[in-house]
């Protein structure tokens, strides 16, 4: 599908986003290998979560849909069954690594395969550190998918991550759970902690030692009715859009605000963008907030903070939008960026290729970008590649420039965010 894009009318009003996908991922995980019945809310409609639910259903696990409330029958620690075919984790990457990490400590043989974006991502990141437990895994492809596990008992490791990446400290503390003695991860940049939040509410014995990150094995996780936050990620790009569209004013209401996630609202608001939260609360220890936001033509004078270090990662799915935002504000410098070179696509590159294609200027660094400031975009063709958030972030830049925009394979969107183009319509209308 080609998505056709024009500046004009404010967005405004309230724009309903997903549920988190990243904590869809581990409650569905989470509550399949939980003993006894499960209600998630809020759950995910993503094309994502959608294919974490699929490989549960295929190792056994019952699960029934009803609008975005998901109930999943857990069969506790050990009660997964050995499919009888591939395990298709679709896009998603949390799918591959999380579940590979749950695979690993189960005495049957799986195998876990992706499409033609996920089939390029770095696997050799989990392959290693369960190796080391003990772990019978592997890829006949350098590294690459698909991921083939004769599942066997697992030895704990002290583990250092070489990269700072959440969903390999989550596959080693899942995979954690099934060893013979406390498994421990040491993150020196910090990521996002949903599945230690998780895994602590429903019952294991997880703590920290300094920068390491303990888990006990054979815990009894009890299921529970857990409710999804929105999702931060998602609501980037209508921020974003609010902040560089003439007029807007937006209200994101149950945004999760996880210590880790936020880092968004804080550079924001340090940048000058007029962003507030409103009517926190918190469950199941993630917190939430109903977000407002406004544009305000003073805010764009001024470049974006640089992105760099402990911050890259915290804001690492957020760098496309944000880079939308830098070439409308004045001017970005991204470092530190390495791993968006192995996202669903090369995200630095497509970046700099869409962003010069509607004629800014953009310099490419093999681990980061730097963009200049201040620059009317014109209307472009625009390559997705089949990215989600560089389908959205180029969406988001269409409001803001001259012309029309098309973006192509546009309907990727669904990975992350269902219903994305109808929610930025009914905002302009
Ligand atoms: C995620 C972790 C991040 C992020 C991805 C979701 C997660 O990936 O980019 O969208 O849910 O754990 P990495 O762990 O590869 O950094």
């Amino acid at each position: 599908m080609i998505y056709s894009v024009q500046s004009g009318s404010p967005l405004r009003g309230t724009v309903l986003c997903p549920g988190d996908k990243s904590i869809s991922h581990r409650y569905a995980m989470l509550a399949a290998i939980a003993e006894g019945p499960s209600e998630l809310r809020n759950f995910a409609a993503s094309a994502d979560c959608r294919s974490t639910l699929r490989c549960l259903r295929g190792l056994g696990i019952e699960i029934r849909t009803d609008g975005s409330t998901v109930r999943i029958s857990g069969r506790g620690l050990y009660g997964m069954r050995e499919p009888v075919a591939v395990l298709d984790a679709g896009n998603s990457g949390t799918t591959m690594r999380l579940l590979a990490g749950i695979l690993a400590g189960r005495p049957f043989s799986s195998v876990i395969a992706g499409d033609e974006s996920l089939s390029r991502r770095p696997m050799g990141r989990i392959i290693r550190p369960l190796s080391l437990m003990g772990a019978r895994i592997r890829s006949e492809n350098d590294g690459l998918p698909p991921l083939y596990i004769d599942g066997c008992d697992l030895q704990p490791i002290r583990y250092s991550l070489p990269v700072a990446s959440a969903q390999v400290k989550s596959c080693i503390l899942l995979a954690g759970l099934y060893a013979q003695g406390d498994t421990a991860v040491e993150e020196k940049i910090p990521t996002r902690d949903h599945t230690e939040i998780a895994l602590k509410y429903l019952g294991a014995t997880i703590w920290h030692e300094d920068a390491w990150i303990v888990v006990e094995p054979h815990p009894r996780l009890l299921g529970a009715q857990l409710d999804v936050p929105a999702d931060l990620s998602g609501a980037a790009f209508f921020i974003v859009g609010a902040a560089i569209v003439p007029g807007s004013e937006l209200l994101l209401p149950g945004i999760g605000l996880n210590a880790r996630r936020r880092a968004l609202i804080e550079y924001l608001a340090g940048a000058g963008i007029r962003i507030s939260v409103q009517n926190k609360s918190q469950s199941a220890g993630e917190p939430r907030g109903d977000l407002l936001v406004r544009f305000d033509p003073s805010c764009l004078g001024n470049p974006l903070p640089p992105i760099g270090g402990d911050l890259t990662a915290a804001l690492i799915d957020e760098i496309p939008a944000l880079s939308i935002l830098g070439s409308q504000a004045g001017g970005l410098e991204i470092r530190d960026a390495g791993d968006l070179r192995v996202k669903e696509c090369d995200r630095i590159a497509a970046i700099a290729a869409n962003l010069r294609a509607m004629g800014a200027d953009v310099e490419e660094y093999p681990e980061g970008l730097a963009i200049r400031g201040g620059q009317r975009l014109q209307g472009a063709e625009i390559d997705s590649l089949g990215d989600h958030r560089i389908a959205m972030a180029f969406t988001v830049a269409g409001l803001a420039a001259s012309g029309e925009t098309r973006v192509r394979r546009a309907e990727c969107a669904d990975v992350s965010f269902p219903g994305f183009y109808e929610a930025l319509s009914g905002a302009r209308s």
